[in-house]
This record gives structure tokens, C-alpha cells and sequence, in this order.
């Protein structure tokens, strides 16, 4: 089973995947936990690149560098542990471009869509849970976060391209209800957990 994780940056989404996990090893499952862009060597370095303030990259080769990183994760990690039969958690996947390059940086839609399909050989979650946060409750996350650090280079897009993000991602889950969670982010972490541990219950049966 393969299980992503989506929502603006300091939504709440890696704490979520974090209590997940825990929840379903206590049920014995075999879990690959992952985070995109990132997971392998070479992922984890075109992250590096993409989240430095060091250089400006435009909106296309931000595309292609983001689907590069996914394609190398796909192949090497998260197709080969579903063949095995475990559970993949993944922290973002291809949502994320369609929100953030599609939306957030308006690229054609139907170009963003080929490269999505060219990165991921057509591997998807089955389920996909959105955290959904206002950027204003997102930021305040991020500033009180025990270890702050200084924005990337994508939380520096500010606030009109983040409102196009969270908009994209409710689009996206509008058009695929079937694997879209929508979860209200704006609440106590363990009523979220408690929330998304519903849908797991109900979907494993
Ligand atoms: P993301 O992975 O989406 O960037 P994190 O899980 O790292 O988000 O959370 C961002 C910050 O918000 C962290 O400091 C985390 O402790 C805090 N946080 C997570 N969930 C909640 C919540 N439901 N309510 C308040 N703060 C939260
Ligand atoms: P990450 O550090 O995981 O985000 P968060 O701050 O929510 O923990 O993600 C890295 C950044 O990359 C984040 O700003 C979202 C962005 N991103 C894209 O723009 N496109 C993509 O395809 C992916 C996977 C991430």
C-alpha cells in the first residue's frame, strides 16, 4: 500500500506521517517511510539544489529537477518495497508538483501532468491525506517550530503563491475523491491522527 502525505509547508504533515507510522507498526506492518524531494543520494542532493537560496531556477527546470528527483526515488526505493508488499509512507509526492509548479507557478497544467506521469512510470497512492492549513496558521507553525530555521528558497514564495498552492491542492482533491483525504489541519494533532486513523480503519478493512 502506498500512502502520501500533501499540504503547504508547517501544515502538520510530517508530525501526521510520523504518528501514522507508529500506528501502523504497532499492527505489525512493514513500513518504508520517505520524503520528497529527497530519500536517495542523488534525491537528496537535486533537494539541495532546489531549496538553496543560492541560485535562482526557473519555473520549468523546477519542474524538471523536482520530477528528476521523484523518478530516481520511484525506481530505486518506492517501487521495489511495494513489490515487496510493504507500506510506503511518502511525505509529498507528485501532487506536490502539480500544486506547487502547476498552480503555485502556473506552468500548463497538461505539460506539468506528462512530466508527472514520466517521473512516477504510473506508480500512485492509494490513498493520499491533505492537510489542509490557512498559510497564516501555516507560517505561525513554522516560526514556533522548536528548531527554527531560515525560509528555503521555496518558502520564499510568499503568500499569493501559497494561496494558489492550498486552492491547486483542493482542486486536485476535487477531481480524484476516491484516493483524496481532506483533513482538517486547523486542530489538535491527535484529533487529525485520530481522523486519519478512521480512513485507514475503513480502507483496511
Ligand atoms: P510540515 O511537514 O507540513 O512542514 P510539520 O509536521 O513539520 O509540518 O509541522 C510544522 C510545525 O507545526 C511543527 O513545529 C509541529 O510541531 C507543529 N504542528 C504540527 N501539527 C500541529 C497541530 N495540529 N497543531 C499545532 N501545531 C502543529
Ligand atoms: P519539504 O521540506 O518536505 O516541505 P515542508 O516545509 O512542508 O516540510 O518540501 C520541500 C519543498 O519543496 C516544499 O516547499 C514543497 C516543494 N515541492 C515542490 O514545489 N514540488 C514538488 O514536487 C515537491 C515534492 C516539493
Amino acid at each position: 500500500m502506498f500512502i502520501s502525505f500533501e499540504g503547504i509547508d508547517g501544515s502538520g504533515k510530517s508530525t501526521q506521517l510520523g504518528l501514522l507510522r507508529t500506528w501502523l507498526e504497532q499492527r505489525g506492518y512493514r513500513i518504508v517511510t520517505v520524503r520528497e524531494p529527497g530519500a536517495t543520494h542523488l534525491s537528496e542532493s537535486i533537494r539541495e539544489i532546489l531549496l538553496s537560496n543560492k541560485q535562482s531556477i526557473t519555473p520549468t527546470a523546477e519542474l524538471l529537477l523536482f520530477s528528476a528527483a521523484r523518478t530516481h526515488l520511484v525506481e530505486t526505493v518506492i517501487r521495489p518495497a511495494l513489490e515487496r508488499s510493504e507500506v510506503v509512507l511518502c511525505d509529498r509526492f507528485v501532487d506536490s508538483t502539480t500544486a506547487y509548479q502547476g498552480y503555485g507557478r502556473q506552468l500548463d497544467l497538461r505539460e506539468v501532468d506528462l512530466c508527472n506521469s514520466l517521473a512516477t512510470h504510473g506508480v500512485m497512492p492509494s490513498v493520499t491525506f491533505f492537510i489542509d492549513v490557512p498559510y497564516e496558521e501555516a507560517q505561525l507553525r513554522m516560526q514556533f517550530h522548536a528548531s527554527p530555521t531560515e525560509p528555503d528558497r521555496m518558502e520564499r514564495s510568499g503568500r499569493d503563491f501559497f494561496e494558489r498552492v492550498r486552492d491547486g491542492y483542493l482542486a486536485i482533491a476535487e477531481g480524484d475523491p476516491q484516493r483524496f483525504v481532506i483533513v482538517n489541519g486547523v486542530q489538535d494533532r491527535d484529533r487529525i491522527h485520530a481522523e486519519i486513523v478512521a480512513h485507514m480503519e475503513e480502507r483496511l478493512g
